[in-house]
């Protein structure tokens, strides 16, 4: 005989049928005096559906190898609600159910919803754009521009008409173009656009010093500034490991080996891979941001932001230290930079400057 519980929950008392036997041999539901209670099932929602109203909700456009990823780690930081945009529809639906179904596995819930109608994003406190053609083997993040240009265009216009008030962190390549290309085509203001390269220069430098030293990634603190390609620059006076500059920790040689593959770290990847370029850390980087954003952190990271005279740089944008709220870029810092060292940065500022207006018209 069943009944139902007032919690809605099913209860069989003394009938132990042959199917309810085997369930409770593959050890589903409770049994307890001779009752089976079915578990409660999970809460049904549609795609669409937001499980709280008003609940934070970020918006990832490109559901390729760094959106799904960023997407991933975003729904792990149970941080709201997650729309994920990809001109294929049916991918950004795919993506977004199978994550979904890891929320038992890994223990988070919220919606993640896949479209390809821009309308969904409404309401989206910081939208990531990862849409855009990634590197094959041979080429510079610089050879993507006109492709890309193109598609950031068609993505800026869907998040001004749908996102208006929202946070955008960029990482379509070539990053600081690209950033620049949206602050332009959405006429956010400039601390409402930033771009994601530094936390990845910066971890993949971590990474190669910690690795050299041989002690934990955690322990690590690195600093890269200027453009995401070969002109970046890493900053070993500003990379320590507990405290410590590496630069009594390592001698030149090995400091001059990981800077040089850190600026490098991209392209090694991409060679190894033969198709596409990296995704966990650039997609973890720009969840990172995220995070930042919607949590109001204000932590201090290195990303691409609009300059105005800092550093001696304007109307460019390029990767300096900065805090990042519920703004956006609140604040940029100014280090302290050696006169080589401010040599590079703005050389790597004036080549993309260059590179704005013979490729892009700016
Ligand atoms: P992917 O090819 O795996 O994914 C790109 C996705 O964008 C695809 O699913 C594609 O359908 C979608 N897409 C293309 N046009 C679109 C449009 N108009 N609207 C919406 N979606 C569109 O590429 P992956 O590996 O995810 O890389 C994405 C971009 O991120 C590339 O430009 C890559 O170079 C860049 N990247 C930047 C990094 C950084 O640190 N800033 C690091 C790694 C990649
Ligand atoms: C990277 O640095 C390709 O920008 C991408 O891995």
């Amino acid at each position: 005989m069943a009944q139902t519980q007032s919690d809605g929950t099913w209860c069989i008392f003394d009938t132990i049928t042959p199917s309810s036997s085997l369930i409770m041999q593959f050890g589903k539901g409770t049994i307890c005096s001779g009752e089976y209670l079915e578990p409660p099932g999970p809460p049904q929602f549609t795609q669409g559906d937001t499980m709280v109203e008003g609940k934070t909700k970020i918006a990832v456009i490109g559901a390729g190898n760094v959106g799904a990823t960023c997407a991933f780690v975003l729904a792990q930081k149970k941080l709201g609600d997650i729309v994920l945009l990809d001109i294929f529809e049916g991918f950004a639906k795919g993506k977004a159910l199978d994550m979904s179904q890891g929320g038992q596995i890994l223990n988070y819930d919220g919606s993640i919803t896949g479209t390809s109608d821009y309308a969904d994003i409404a309401g989206a406190e910081v939208v990531v754009v990862t849409s855009g053609f990634p590197r094959q083997p041979g080429m510079s993040r610089e050879d993507l521009i006109g492709k890309n240009a193109d598609i950031v265009s068609q993505v800026g216009a869907g998040i001004r008409e749908h996102a208006p008030d929202s946070v955008i962190v960029m990482v379509t390549n070539p990053l600081d173009l690209m950033t620049y290309h949206m602050q332009k085509v959405t006429g956010f203001p400039p601390h409402r656009v930033v771009g994601q390269a530094g936390i990845l220069d910066s971890a993949r430098m971590t990474h190669f010093v910690a690795q050299e030293i041989g002690c934990s990634n955690e322990d690590v603190q690195a600093m890269v500034l200027g453009g995401h390609g070969d002109t970046m620059v890493p900053l070993p006076r500003y990379t320590t490991v507990g405290g410590i500059p590496i630069t009594q920790l390592l001698d030149s040689d090995t400091i001059d080996a990981i800077s040089k593959r850190t600026a490098g770290g991209g392209g090694e990847i991409v060679k190894l891979l033969e198709r596409g370029s990296a995704f966990y850390a650039p997609g973890s980087a720009a969840a990172i941001m995220a995070e930042s954003v919607v949590k109001d952190r204000k932590r201090l990271l290195p990303c691409s932001a609009y300059l105005s005279g800092q550093y001696g740089l304007d109307d460019i944008y390029i990767g300096v230290p900065v805090t990042l709220g519920k703004n956006g870029v609140e604040n940029i810092i100014e280090l302290n930079l050696e006169d080589s060292e401010l040599e590079s940065l703005q050389g790597s500022a004036n080549f993309y400057k260059g590179q704005l207006t013979e490729l892009l018209g700016y």
